[in-house]
């Protein structure tokens, strides 16, 4: 294991069928005033938000709402409801949608009482929060980015075209609790249950694609990925697979929630690339990630094809007798690629919108990281987008 660390993850899990009573525990904890954010509506079809403003109600909660956060949610969209939860005297902010409504309350819990513009502050400086920190508690409904035990939030400045995630140090950032109920997930249409499960497939890649020593991390995260592959071929035949959904779900937690990124170094280079992607064309997280992989993966693997190799035996299965490494490596993500076309991702960043004549703007808007295997060049990343086509 790499350096010194500290591990501590404060959220409170509520999980399985009927978790959404695990409210009842959480409320009461909390002020009379809650701020209730979702996204577009998906909660009032499914009647998930009908639920929770019962237990709301139960509790005695003076309750304001932050409806309408998009997918990718934006500046515009925090700076209106930093107004709401001011006004509201906020308690408590409670998320009930996705990895955008849940990234959203936390970007809003860092910036109700911050005197400073969030997005220069978080977004562009980088800097910690330095006033006081609301309560976020979350209802997940869509399964993918972790945000539901993690201290990252997302947002997208659409007026520069940057979408940048800040994972905050500060662990009072975490959500206090989250509800994962998977029934809670069966309504999702496939395209993003299947973008949510490369999503999570991806996390790990990041930090597994790291590193040369001997770490436990790794171990983990082989298993997550066996357990993930299993079960979302499962899904993929039978979306009401409450088994393979249920499994996806805590893979998805655990996929993301700084455990198997302890004690090495992490790449995410794959999701500055989708994030540049979805900066210039709103298109889905999981979807960008997807088609950005493979290009970069090929490019990445000469620099590090002992732990390619590792991941085609361990993960895909590929037996290596008679192989040269490069040849066991590139089966391996043959593997990757024919799983990945199986579930109907979107194999190219052309098909989520992105055009030739975009790609010097997508690499202008591509953070470089440096803990992967190779540090990329601009002239890489524009090879990598251009190959991503
Ligand atoms: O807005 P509504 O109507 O609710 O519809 C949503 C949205 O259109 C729909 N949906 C959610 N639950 C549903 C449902 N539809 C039917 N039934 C349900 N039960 O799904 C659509 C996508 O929702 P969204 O929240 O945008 O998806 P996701 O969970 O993938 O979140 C994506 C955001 O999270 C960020 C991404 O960049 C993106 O902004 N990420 C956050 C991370 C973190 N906190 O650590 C890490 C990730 O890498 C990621 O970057
Ligand atoms: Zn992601």
């Amino acid at each position: 294991m790499l350096g010194k660390f500290t591990y501590c993850n404060p959220t409170k899990l509520y999980f399985g069928q009927g978790a959404v009573e695990g409210l009842n525990d959480e409320l009461p904890k909390y002020g009379r005033n809650v701020v209730l954010i979702y996204g577009g509506g998906s909660i009032k079809k499914n009647g998930i938000y009908d639920e929770v403003v019962k237990i709301l109600k139960k509790h005695g909660k003076s309750v304001a709402e932050i409806a309408g956060v998009m997918p990718n949610p934006t500046t515009d969209k925090l700076y209106e409801g930093m107004e709401i939860a001011r006004a509201h005297k906020a308690d408590l902010l409670l998320a009930v949608g996705g990895g955008s409504v849940c990234d959203y309350a936390k970007a809003l819990a860092v910036s109700v009482n911050c005197d400073d513009d969030p997005w220069e502050k978080y977004y562009l400086r980088f800097e910690e929060p330095t006033c006081e920190i609301l309560p976020v508690g979350c209802v997940l409904t869509m399964v993918g980015t972790g945000s539901e035990m993690n201290a990252g939030a997302v947002i997208t400045n659409p007026h520069t075209k940057l979408k940048i995630g800040h994972v905050f140090a500060d662990e009072r950032v975490m959500p206090k609790f989250s509800v994962l109920d998977p029934t809670y997930t069966l309504t999702l249409p496939h395209y993003q249950m299947a973008a949510g499960i490369y999503d999570i497939f991806n996390h790990i890649c990041e930090q597994y694609f790291s590193g040369e020593d001997d770490c436990t991390s790794d171990y983990i995260s082989e298993g997550l990925m066996r357990s993930l592959l299993h079960s979302s071929r499962i899904a993929n035949a039978d979306m009401n697979s409450y088994e393979a959904r249920s499994n996806i779900m805590w893979t998805a937690t655990w996929a993301l929630n700084t455990l198997v990124s302890r004690g090495k170094s992490t790449d995410w280079m794959v999701h500055m690339l989708g994030q540049a992607v979805g900066a210039h064309t709103d298109a889905t997280h999981g979807m960008t990630l997807a088609a950005v992989s493979l290009p970069y993966y090929r490019h990445i693997m000469p620099y590090g094809l002992a732990k390619f190799v590792r991941f085609a035996v361990n993960v895909w299965g590929i037996d290596p007798a008679g192989k040269t490494d490069e040849e066991t490596a590139e089966e391996g993500l043959a593997a990757m690629e024919n799983w990945m076309r199986e579930l109907g991702l979107a194999m190219n960043i052309s098909e989520l919108g992105a055009t030739k004549d975009m790609i010097n703007g997508i690499a202008d808007s591509t953070l470089v990281m440096t803990g992967g295997y190779k540090v990329l060049t601009r002239d890489e990343i524009v090879k990598v987008l251009e190959e991503s086509l």
